[in-house]
């Protein structure tokens, strides 16, 4: 019998209906749409509403999943993880939220590992699935940054963007399913991207403010870098190169960063999802939320094999290569 291989068998993707211009912000603050789409490709983002947390756009991301896979999507779960920045809550998780809301007899922790956590979270999900201990982990990646981003700081503000997205890990068969996974960190960068939580300050006594606060050239200069280094280990690790890759699904910060990892992968334009332009940076939605786009603009293919890379606070870093398909009529 040959050994188990998870992957992910359903998916989706919510994004708040509040549409925030590049010209809504001009008129907010001192920034031009110019410069917004110059430096960073982003045209608009999504902005939750009033009441509306993470715990909501979690739940959202979950209703699309079971709207497009079917109500039997949900039998059987018995883990849920919600990679998130933006808790409701330190606690109760708000993986326990979205637990209570579908009424599933499963166990639900939150996954800290800013952007790329979705990711982290995928190969927890796939670790559970491939060594037996469960059959059916569901991972969301949900975000209301805009609640903690400082709307007085340009550099910033322009930026970020809410979502969600989730998908379901299970077991697929041979040849389809996760190849490799590359997890990294590098914690000595902790001062350029951070947001208090219990502690006033880091470690080596930076303080940490109220909203999130970042140093923009570092953490480009760091994701240039690792968007490199991580997409070739897990190409490597996956035996395939880079014209084997049907589709690059990138972390949707920067359309420069995602130029440059397209140019050093040496990728043609069309093999690469940008949604950046309408969202902005989601953070651990950005993924899913790109994956759905290639999905519904019929990009990926069964047995197409997708290249996923993440970067963020920490600093960390994820990349994974999948074989997509394998669950027959599910999709
Ligand atoms: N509008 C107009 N001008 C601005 C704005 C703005 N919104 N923001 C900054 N500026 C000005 C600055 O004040 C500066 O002016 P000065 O030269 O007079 O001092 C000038 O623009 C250049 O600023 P830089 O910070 O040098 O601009 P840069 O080209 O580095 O672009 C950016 C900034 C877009 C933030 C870039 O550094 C970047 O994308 N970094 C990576 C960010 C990222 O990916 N973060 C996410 C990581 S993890 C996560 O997803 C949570």
């Amino acid at each position: 019998m040959s050994a188990l291989r998870a992957g992910i068998s359903a998916l989706g993707a919510y994004a708040p209906e509040r549409v925030l211009s590049n010209a809504d912000l001009e008129g907010m603050m001192d920034t031009s749409d110019a410069w917004i789409t110059e430096r960073t490709g982003i045209k608009t983002r999504r902005i939750a509403a009033e009441g509306e947390f993470t715990s909501h756009l979690a739940i959202g991301s979950v209703d699309d999943l079971v709207a497009r896979h079917g109500d039997g999507v949900l039998e059987g779960v018995e883990l849920v993880i919600v990679a998130t920045n933006t808790p409701d809550a330190l606690f109760p998780a708000t993986a326990a939220l979205v637990q209570d809301h579908f009424g599933l007899r499963a166990g639900a922790f939150d996954l800290l590992a800013a952007c790329p956590g979705w990711l982290y979270g995928l190969s927890v999900a796939r670790s559970y699935v491939e060594s037996g201990a469960l059959k059916k982990v569901l991972v969301v990646g949900a975000e209301a940054l805009s609640k903690i981003v400082d709307w007085d700081e340009r550099a910033t503000a322009v930026l970020f963007g809410d979502g969600a997205g989730a998908a379901i890990v299970e077991a697929v068969p041979d040849p389809f399913g996760f190849r490799s996974f590359v997890l990294g960190t590098d914690g000595s960068g902790a001062a350029y991207l951070h947001r208090r939580g219990v502690a006033p300050c880091l470690p080596d006594g930076t303080p940490m403010s109220e909203h999130l606060h970042m140093n923009g050239r570092e953490v480009f200069k760091f994701a240039v870098r690792v968007m490199d280094t991580a997409t070739h280990r897990a190409l490597e690790q996956a035996d395939l190169t880079p014209e084997e890759i049907g589709l690059f699904v990138p972390h949707q910060a920067n359309l420069r960063i995602i130029e440059a990892a397209r140019e050093r992968l040496a990728l043609p334009a069309e093999r690469v999802i940008v949604t950046v332009d309408e969202y902005g940076n989601n953070s651990t939605a950005s993924i899913p939320l790109a994956l759905k786009r290639g999905l519904e603009t019929d990009r990926v293919h069964e047995g197409d094999h997708l290249l996923l890379v993440a970067f963020g606070a920490g600093l960390t870093w994820a990349a994974t290569v999948l074989t997509w398909g394998g669950f027959g009529a599910r999709r």
